[in-house]
């Protein structure tokens, strides 16, 4: 895992590109299941790629933790609210190490230090902006939803996300005028300042913001929400959830405190990564607020669908829930993120079952790399190998596969990608099939060392570019090229 302390940012260099990318931040109130894992995975796999391209970047993942929700369920469980909070943060950077993934900061929103001054700072700019305004709310409220609801979003009377009714609300709260900002954002997407992909998604936001969007609730009063940001200047009230969770993305960063190295490095964000279910609060709330603030907004949000099993959402009363775990430890991290990166696409809905999983596994990690890599490792420390010259043809096949590879990810486009990976693993199978070097050794041992030569160079590339996707099998195959080491064991065992 990578450095997450601050203190090791240094200044903007001119000449520095750099890559800033954000998972949502979670609730803390579940064991996070496999569409958690999908996204920071995701963004993982970016944050990775980004490096290896020797892009600055930056990482940033988190809890939610300022939710209605959080003291009952830490009554619940028994405990006090922040040490319920530490042990389910615990679990959740515990996944995250499990699943690799390369975060540079793990913020919380009940961080007081890190989180409380940013947030408090966005509000005291939106309020100087003249857009925070104190009303009287009369509204549906979803606790599961943690927003409220208008009768159009509901179905039968019920939300249609947790099929709970809605609680009838009177209050006062702070309002944000996000009516101010549609235009603007509408403007910001046409003239290509800001993007929402895919575009069907962002065609959505176009239309929302079309039929207009009123003002929004950014503050509940502090005896219904006792867990939560005061309102600067006003302690009776609290900050609302959105208004809070988003600020995440830069009170991270140093916004609104004393040491703003990373914020100025890395801001704007170069991309959002979330569920669509979260897609109005970060297509029109989050820039509404940015330009309210006057500050620049991020470039991408990047909105994947929802992972079903067998065709269904995962529910604990239809049994098809699968737990990362589960396939974490049967058949390692490196498999998993595979499926995920090959197997679902990042924009729309995507299905895993075991058994499908399992069919993958063996197909394209037992047979395909891991075979691959065992068979040409074995005959590089048999029979050793000349280094390769490449003919004029082979060189352009190198170039367009790495120019596709690398176009594929820059539209995020992952399932693209990892495509071409395995089309050059099958490329270099099809190599053994062709020249067979095991055979020829003995009739032309010059010719077969230069074909073992040209295998192993060509499996030092498929690492490189499985890197971002596999970290750890990348890894085992170039420290045995390096070290002229065959594999002790197989990098997947095949599953019967
Ligand atoms: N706390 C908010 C996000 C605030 S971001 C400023 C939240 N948290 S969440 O824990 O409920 O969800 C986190 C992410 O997981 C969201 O992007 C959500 O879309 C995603 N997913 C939840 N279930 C999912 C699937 N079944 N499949 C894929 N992603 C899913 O929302």
């Amino acid at each position: 895992m990578t450095s997450t302390s601050e203190t090791d940012a240094h200044a903007p260099q001119a000449d520095e590109r750099s890559f800033y990318i954000t998972t949502p931040i979670f609730y803390p109130n579940a064991n996070l299941h496999m569409g958690h894992a999908y996204t920071v995975t995701v963004c993982d796999i970016l944050a990775r790629y980004h490096r290896l391209k020797g892009d600055a970047t930056y990482l940033l993942t988190g809890t939610d933790e300022n939710t209605g929700k959080v003291t009952d369920a830490a009554e619940t469980a028994g405990k006090d609210v922040a040490t319920f909070l530490d042990d389910i943060v615990d679990t959740y950077k515990t996944l995250f190490a499990d699943l690799d993934i390369s975060y540079d900061q793990f913020i919380r929103t009940s961080d007081q230090e890190r989180h409380w001054p940013g947030a408090q700072e966005m509000w005291r700019r939106l309020e100087a902006a003249g857009d925070i305004y104190k009303d009287t709310y009369n509204g549906l409220y979803c606790r599961d939803c943690e927003a409220f609801l208008t009768e159009r979003d509901l179905v039968d009377g019920k939300c249609p996300d947790h099929d709970t009714r809605p609680e009838e609300v009177e209050e006062e709260n702070y309002f944000f005028r996000l009516s101010r900002y549609t235009d603007q954002i509408a403007e910001k997407m046409h003239s290509g300042g800001f993007q929402v992909l895919p575009k069907e998604r962002e065609n959505e936001v176009l239309s929302m913001l079309d039929e207009g969007l009123g003002d929004v609730s950014f503050s509940r009063p502090k005896e219904k929400v006792s867990w939560g940001i005061p309102v600067p200047g006003d302690e009776a009230q609290v900050i609302y959830v959105w208004c809070d969770a988003l600020t995440n993305y830069i009170s991270a960063l140093g916004f609104g405190r004393e040491n703003q190295q990373l914020f100025d490095r890395f801001w704007p964000a170069d991309v959002h990564v979330i569920g669509k279910d979260i897609l109005k609060f970060h297509a029109a709330f989050w820039p509404a607020m940015l330009m309210s603030a006057g500050m620049e907004l991020s470039d991408t949000i990047l909105v994947h669908g929802m992972i079903t099993s067998g065709g269904y959402k995962m529910s604990k009363s239809r049994g098809n829930v699968i737990a990362p775990y589960e396939l974490i430890n049967e058949y390692g991290t490196d498999a998993l993120r595979y499926y995920l990166a090959r197997h679902i696409s990042p924009f729309s809905d995507g299905d895993l079952t075991i058994e499908r999983f399992e069919e993958v596994y063996n197909a394209d990690l037992a047979n395909g790399i891991g075979n691959l890599a065992s068979r040409v490792l074995k005959m590089y420390v048999k029979f050793g190998y000349n280094y390769p010259t490449f003919s004029e043809t082979q060189k352009m096949d190198q170039d367009a596969l790495r120019e596709e590879y690398e176009s594929a990810f820059n539209r995020f486009e992952l399932t693209e990608a990892a495509n071409v990976v395995w089309r050059r693993i099958a490329n270099l199978d099809q190599y053994i099939t062709d020249s067979e070097p095991f055979k020829k050794i003995k009739e032309d041992e010059q010719k077969a060392k230069d074909d073992i030569g040209y295998l192993v160079h060509e499996l030092f590339e498929i690492a490189v570019m499985l890197e971002p996707i596999m970290p750890d099998t990348a890894q085992k195959i170039k420290t045995a090229i390096n070290n002229e080491e065959s594999l002790a064991q197989p990098l997947f065992p095949r599953k019967e």
